[in-house]
């Protein structure tokens, strides 16, 4: 999956990686939700996308605003909504939102989707939510981490809660179990240059915008970045096992229905979850109260 190449310019490749991402992404979208993966018919049928760890972390979500950064073809924001959340899905791909409404229509479903760079999110979700969630396969995505953190928590209220589910770095590591092959590092060493014709959600798809830009992020820099935009960390969780096979061919199923990455016959960490809040100084809760 990963061919290790590390783009030596940083501004301008910032730019080109957006636009590769940009590409590849807007095609994924257009050839995902025909499988199990984004199961847009069982969904329509009244299934739920939401798997149960960010479920228990975001707790009885009904009536409250909720924010899903990086909501894809929109499955877990609708998922949401059809818990009693107010709903609001961002992504940069103009198809997946494209596709994100339809399928709310098609639902009948009241969410709202906006097309924005997680990075530049628009003045107006400032503030405006209880609740930001982002989950299974957030961060490799973002150049910098730090402006990914600030824009998360400007959108929380002051009391708000940031939610993310994502794939470990140490499983983002390694690109094959048997004979083990490791190819991405652990921690930030800059953009990593990538090609694939393939697609985790449609493997019969070929497609043309082959060439994306990924990033490693260790557990100590995510940590690290939200703590620095003002959240304050309530618990990290390394998962050791999950439901469903995030990595195809690296992940083995258990016995018990459980997916695991086992290296030497030692359970790896394949996902870690997280929630934080924000750091609200005592006038600022003074004052929210004062408004409610
Ligand atoms: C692996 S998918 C996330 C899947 C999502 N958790 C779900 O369950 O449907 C990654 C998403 O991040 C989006 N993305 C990547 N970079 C972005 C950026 N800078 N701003 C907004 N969205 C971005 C992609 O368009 C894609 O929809």
């Amino acid at each position: 999956m990963h061919t290790g190449e590390t783009e030596a310019s940083a501004a301008d490749g910032w730019e080109r990686a957006r636009q590769l991402n940009l590409a590849n992404w807007n095609e994924r979208a257009s050839v995902h939700g025909q499988d199990r993966y984004y199961d847009m018919a069982g969904f329509l049928a009244g299934s739920s996308s939401l798997r149960g760890t960010e479920r228990r972390l975001c707790g009885d979500v009904a009536g409250r605003d909720l924010l899903h950064l990086q909501c894809h073809l929109g499955l877990d924001t609708l998922s949401w909504a059809r818990l009693g959340a107010r709903a609001t899905g961002v992504d940069f791909s103009d198809v997946a939102i494209g596709r994100a409404r339809l399928l709310a229509a098609q639902a009948g479903i009241d969410a709202t989707f906006v097309q924005a760079d997680v990075l530049d999110l628009p003045a107006d979700l400032g503030d405006a939510f209880d609740l930001v969630v982002a989950s299974y396969g957030v961060f490799t995505w973002i150049g910098d981490l730090d402006l990914w953190a600030r824009s998360a928590a400007r959108a929380l209220r002051p009391t708000g809660h940031l939610v993310v589910v994502d794939m470990h770095p140490l499983a983002q590591m390694i690109e094959q179990r048997d004979p083990l092959v490791v190819d991405f590092p652990y921690a930030d060493d800059g953009p990593h240059r990538t090609s694939s014709e393939s697609t985790y959600a449609n493997p019969a798809a070929v497609l043309r915008a082959q060439t994306t830009v990924q990033w490693a992020h260790s557990l100590g820099e995510i940590v690290t970045a939200l703590t620095g935009a003002g959240l304050r960390l309530e618990l990290l969780h390394e998962h050791l096992s999950t439901d469903r096979d995030d990595r195809p061919g690296v992940f083995a199923l258990g016995d018990d229905g459980r997916w695991r990455l086992q290296v030497w016959d030692q359970d790896l960490p394949v996902l870690f979850s997280l929630t934080a809040t924000k750091n609200c100084p005592a006038e600022g809760i003074r004052s929210v109260q004062a408004r409610g």
